[in-house]
């Protein structure tokens, strides 16, 4: 494994939160001064003010002014959060900032998520959804320690975990929970084919790391204040049994595991340099089509594509010749010559693409453009993408609802400038 930027978050981070230093020593011998720069610190001597003394503030003196502050070795748990999770999470944690997040500071959901199941949420990510895997070992940037911290910010913004006591009979039938959960949840949750607008329970990874008790417990409380109802009141518990059951089936699916080998930061970023300028008829003076950009790509235009999201899912699957500048770590913006027509993705599908696309018109890039329906779409409809082994297009989504104006600034897409999508791919 070649030591790229986020070892040295890991090394620093590490040094904050353990006690055992030894390991940390081992690391720090891999990071190089100009590692340093990927934070917009260049200062190696950073690692040995204490962790309360420091402030992103000295430690951002970037060149151009950018939208999220820098990440910094010793980033407490509260800026991880802003930096890397309020996109779609909000700043409060309530969720529904982007795509499909929930809430996280729901007193159900926190009352009965444990600390592990958080983790595993965050370091592994949710499959075919926009939540990417932030954890080290899945190529993401964070470290165990930061993580950790992270775990315990979140934590901290409600209610104590307390082992959910609801248990599920031996007796229940996944035969007897499909047809209710087709009647009573599909319409919200998807199934394996198809996502929803809610969690996407048919996740093996999700499925796996959930309790019988914390999936009993959402169900039987719901989520107060959002669409999920408590269905303790319309439901026999040992229905609810059978539909949890029935949940249980959705874990059969593999996870795919497979990666490609993690960017190296020195991927070329110019596609195509001899080639001519695309044009684009750009609505809202910001979304460009993936069916659009699929034509300049097959026309071999000059252009830039820039996947916004953490490295974990650029390792996972990419547009072909698509760069990993995520949305945490925009140095590498400086690198695109200004005349260079850029566009970005994530799988939100504008949000992390549209912080990218802030930074570079402050930055003074006039053409610069989010892909509309990002990343699943074009996978989804057989655009060329390079992808680990076994990685398939996720699940279809429904038309999402119109994002609220606050949400994506003057003017949202109409659900019908997403188009219906199919099911599933054409037999042929
Ligand atoms: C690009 C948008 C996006 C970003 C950025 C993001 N998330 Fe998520 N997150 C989601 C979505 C969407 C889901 C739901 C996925 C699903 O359907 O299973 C989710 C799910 C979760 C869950 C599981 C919640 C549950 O009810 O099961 C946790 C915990 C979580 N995110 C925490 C975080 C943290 C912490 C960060 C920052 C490191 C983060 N997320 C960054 C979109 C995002
Ligand atoms: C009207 C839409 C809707 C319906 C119907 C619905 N849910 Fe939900 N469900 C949601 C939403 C939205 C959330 C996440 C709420 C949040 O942001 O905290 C959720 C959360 C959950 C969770 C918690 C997931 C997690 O990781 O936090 C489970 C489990 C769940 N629902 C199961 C079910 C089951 C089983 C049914 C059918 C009996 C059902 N839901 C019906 C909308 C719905």
């Amino acid at each position: 494994m070649s030591p790229g930027p986020p070892d040295v978050l890991i090394a620093l981070m590490a040094w904050n939160r353990d006690p055992g230093r030894n390991r940390l020593l081992i690391l720090m011998v891999s990071v190089t001064p100009a590692m340093w720069m990927w934070a917009g610190t260049g200062d190696a001597t950073a690692h040995a003010a204490p962790a309360e003394a420091a402030p992103a503030a000295g430690a951002v003196p970037a060149p151009a002014a950018q939208p999220p502050p820098a990440l910094t070795p010793r980033s407490t748990g509260a800026q991880l959060y802003a930096i890397l999770c309020a996109p779609c999470h909000r700043a409060d944690g309530s969720g529904g900032a982007a795509d499909h997040a929930p809430s996280l500071i729901n007193p159900t959901f926190l009352e009965s998520a444990s600390d592990a199941f958080l983790r595993t949420a965050i370091g592994n990510g949710r499959a075919g959804t926009s939540m990417g895997a932030y954890g080290k070992s899945r190529g993401g940037p964070l470290v165990d320690a930061a993580l950790s911290r992270l775990v315990a910010f979140v934590r901290g913004l409600g209610p104590a975990y307390r082992a959910p006591r609801e248990t599920v009979s031996r007796q229940a039938s996944a035969d007897r929970g499909a047809p209710l959960y087709g009647r009573l949840c599909q319409s919200c949750h998807g199934n394996v084919a198809m996502r929803g607008e809610a969690v996407h329970l048919a996740d093996a990874g999700f499925m796996k790391s959930a309790s019988d008790g914390f999936l009993k417990h959402a169900i039987v409380k719901g989520r107060p204040g959002t669409k999920m109802l408590a269905f303790a009141t319309t439901m026999k518990e040992a229905e609810i049994d059978d539909v949890v059951a029935y949940l249980r089936t959705m874990a059969n699916q593999p996870v795919p595991n497979a990666r490609l080998p993690e960017p190296t930061g020195h991927e070329a970023i110019v596609l195509n340099p001899q080639g001519k300028n695309p044009t684009f008829t750009v609505k809202d003076d910001r979304f460009v089509s993936v069916a659009q950009v699929h034509e300049a790509f097959v026309a071999h235009r000059r252009m830039a594509i820039v996947d916004a999201r953490p490295p974990s899912e650029w390792a996972q699957v990419h547009i072909s010749g698509a760069v990993s500048i995520p949305y945490y770590q925009l140095g590498r913006l400086a690198e695109i010559p200004a005349d260079v027509t850029v566009l970005a993705y994530c799988a939100c599908p504008h949000h992390l693409s549209g912080e990218v696309v802030e930074a570079l018109r402050k930055r003074g890039h006039a053409a610069a453009f989010v892909i509309d329906e990002g990343i699943n779409d074009w996978h989804r409809r057989g655009y060329p993408v390079v992808a680990a082994p076994g990685v398939k297009p996720p699940p279809a989504e429904p038309a999402p609802p119109p994002p609220s104006p606050a949400q994506l600034g003057p003017l949202p897409p109409s659900p019908a400038q997403l188009g219906p999508l199919p099911p599933a791919p054409a037999p042929h």
